[in-house]
């Protein structure tokens, strides 16, 4: 059997009690990202099938939802926070900095999936805007400067 299949059945077994009459596409790829923590390609397939929908709708669903994630953990993930009180302090120049210096977008991961940038939500610490989550670290303030120390130090810790 190859690795495929195993995954296949695995995803079968993982979703038997979702029924296409519940149109609970949402619910079933949280099933699957909470065994794997990532949603592998194969489960679209699977997913599509179980809930008698088209792939294509399955793909939209998890790459419009941002809690998604289309790629293993990374053994470092650096959240960028998207809200308010960070982008009245320069959050973009500090984001436009993480994708420039990682050569990657938000939900990605490094070829050598050592480090990953994903997209989040204000936690309550806005006194350190604009600011990033090293592995759920605080980091903050930062300016577009400290953005690429921040990210030169990650890379050569990793
Ligand atoms: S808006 Fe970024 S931590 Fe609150």
């Amino acid at each position: 059997m190859t690795v495929d299949n195993e995954a296949t059945l695995e995803i079968q077994h993982l979703l038997r009690d979702f029924r296409p009459q519940d149109g609970d596409l949402l619910g079933a790829l949280h099933a699957v990202q909470h065994r794997y923590g990532y949603i592998p390609r194969i489960a679209f397939r699977v997913v599509a099938r179980q809930l008698r929908l088209s792939e294509a709708k399955v793909y939209g669903a998890a790459t419009f939802y941002s809690e998604f994630r289309l790629t293993p953990s990374p053994a470092t993930l650096v959240g960028w926070c998207s809200g308010p009180a960070c982008r009245l302090k320069g959050s973009e120049g500090v984001r436009r900095m993480l994708e420039s210096r990682l050569g990657i977008t938000f939900g990605e991961n490094t070829g050598d999936n050592k480090l990953g940038l994903h997209f989040a939500q204000c936690n309550g610490t806005c006194e350190y805007a604009p600011q990033v989550w090293v592995n759920g670290e605080v980091v903050g303030p930062l300016t577009a400067a400290s953005t690429s120390d921040l990210v030169q130090k990650l890379k050569d810790e990793a």
